[in-house]
């Protein structure tokens, strides 16, 4: 249990800055901004925020704790305190692989409007069914994807501490800069449209943080707050392995206290930002209807709101998709890398050769993704209402049924099995008082498990079988 690593960050801040550079991806910057329009503004923002400060921290705090005490990933690390517990690590390990297979493809898109952006084809972008029929084109795709499948790959070749972190220190201070720098900028658009109605960037903000409870009822209510929780998780890129294997490679004399709340502020912060950034460009030039584009939002509405913006617009364009596609790629790196370094672990092979070989299958995989828009087309019901493509069926396998799956047996097995003070003790290690720690142990033994049991029934659709 005790075991050394060969590789590990080199301190409290190269950790903090991979860990978020896991966390901020585009959960952060496509997801949260059309979650947030959806659900109410200023009542989703405020529903976030208190999960993040218990549900968000109980599970982070829980991951990155359990990789440091076990110094292993997440394959072993339920094992090495209870080997009958062995199957979760399993079960855990499951969710990398599947997301892995989709978010290089997501990766690929973000990196084609990039690409667009910068030799100043970012008009054509803007125009209605670009988005599907590049999407649904069939080499295209696949060559974007494999681009930024290659980029990931280097990165992961490199090694924790010259890859990884290196990496990271690079990107995510670039990144905070970016999304502040446009958030100020989309503040002072206005516009007025054919109709001779003026919108302006704060009347925007306004939308945004101000809580809506126009038609709110207990069934709205309920899931806001499962939308929140879905995202939450996403978002900080727990009980997914991907904090287990993080935390194995930190030092122990390493504050996790403090690293715990910083990781929390960025990626809530970007999360934030991001929203500030998209909302009130998109509601200046589009209008609360623009805003409730959904899932579309960055792909087909924004570069409409960049064309609307004139010669400043390719400037803005370019910078965001830039920023995106490093997010992106700061989060399939620690994918990548927790799939490399499990396997490493299990097969006692070298960084380069399992990089290697997971960079092929990854390939392979991510192209059957891409061909799932064109010639693997289906449309599935899923059991959560939704309809999908491959790539939806991945993200609802992993997101929407196995991560609660995984955060309630996490839960059981510390707040239950082996009992909280496993990781108080993790938590409090260096000497530092763990100031969250009453809360800490009411979140993990009840709050948690009941929360997590609600939304994957209601993930699954059991929960509307229940209630009917
Ligand atoms: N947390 C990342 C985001 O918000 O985009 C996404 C992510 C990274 C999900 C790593 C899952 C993961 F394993």
């Amino acid at each position: 249990m005790e075991q050394k690593k060969s590789g590990g960050f080199s301190g409290s801040i190269g950790f903090v800055l991979a860990a978020a550079g896991s966390a901020v991806g585009v959960g952060n910057i496509w997801r949260f901004p059309y979650l947030a329009a959806k659900d109410g503004g200023g009542l989703f923002l405020l529903i976030y925020l208190a999960l993040v400060l218990t549900f968000g921290f109980t599970l982070l705090t829980t991951d990155i704790a359990l990789g440091r005490r076990t110094q292993q990933g997440a394959l072993r690390a339920f094992s090495s305190i209870r080997p009958a517990w062995g199957f979760l690590g399993k079960l855990t390990f499951l969710v990398p692989a599947l997301i892995m297979t989709y978010y290089t493809v997501i990766g690929g898109w973000v990196s084609k409007y990039m690409v667009d952006f910068i030799v100043g084809s970012g008009t054509a972008a803007a125009q209605d069914g670009y988005f599907t029929t590049f999407i649904t084109s069939s080499v295209s795709p696949i060559v974007f994807t494999l681009l930024f499948l290659c980029v990931t790959a280097l990165v992961v070749f490199g090694g924790v501490e010259k890859g990884v972190e290196r990496f990271a220190r690079l990107v995510m201070p670039g990144l905070l800069v970016m999304i502040v720098g446009i958030a100020l900028f989309s503040l002072t658009l206005s516009h007025t449209d054919e109709s001779g109605v003026t919108r302006t960037g704060l009347e925007g903000l306004a939308v945004y943080v101000i809580p809506s409870f126009e038609g709110l009822t207990f069934s709205r209510f309920l899931q806001i707050l499962l939308d929140a929780m879905s995202q939450l998780f996403f978002s900080l890129s727990v009980s997914m392995g991907i904090m287990i294997t993080y935390g194995s490679y930190v030092k122990r004399d390493v504050n996790l206290n403090r690293a715990v709340s910083q990781i929390e502020l960025f990626d809530t912060g970007v999360a934030f930002l991001a929203g500030m950034m998209i909302i009130p460009a998109v509601f200046v030039f589009s209008g609360t209807e623009g805003m409730a584009s959904g899932p579309s939002l960055m792909f087909i509405s924004l570069p409409k709101v960049f064309a609307a913006m004139g010669g400043a617009g390719r400037i803005v364009g370019i910078v965001f998709f830039v920023m995106v596609a490093f997010a992106a790629l700061t989060s399939c790196v620690s994918i990548m890398e927790t799939l490399v370094a499990n396997c490493m672990e299990i097969f006692s092979c070298s960084r380069r050769r399992v990089s290697l070989i997971i960079g092929v299958l990854s390939a392979v995989a991510a192209a059957v993704i891409c061909l799932g828009y064109n010639a693997l087309y289906f449309e599935l019901k899923l059991p959560n209402g939704a309809v999908g493509q491959l790539l939806d069926v991945m993200d609802y396998i992993s997101n929407s049924f196995l991560m609660p799956a995984i955060s309630l047996l996490t839960c059981v097995f510390v707040g239950w099995v082996v009992g909280p003070q496993l990781i108080i003790e993790e938590m409090e290690r260096t000497g530092d008082r763990f100031t969250r720690k009453k809360l800490y142990r009411f979140m993990i033994r009840y709050a948690a498990p009941i929360i997590m049991a609600v939304l994957f029934l209601q993930s699954t659709g059991l929960l509307s079988i229940f209630f009917h």
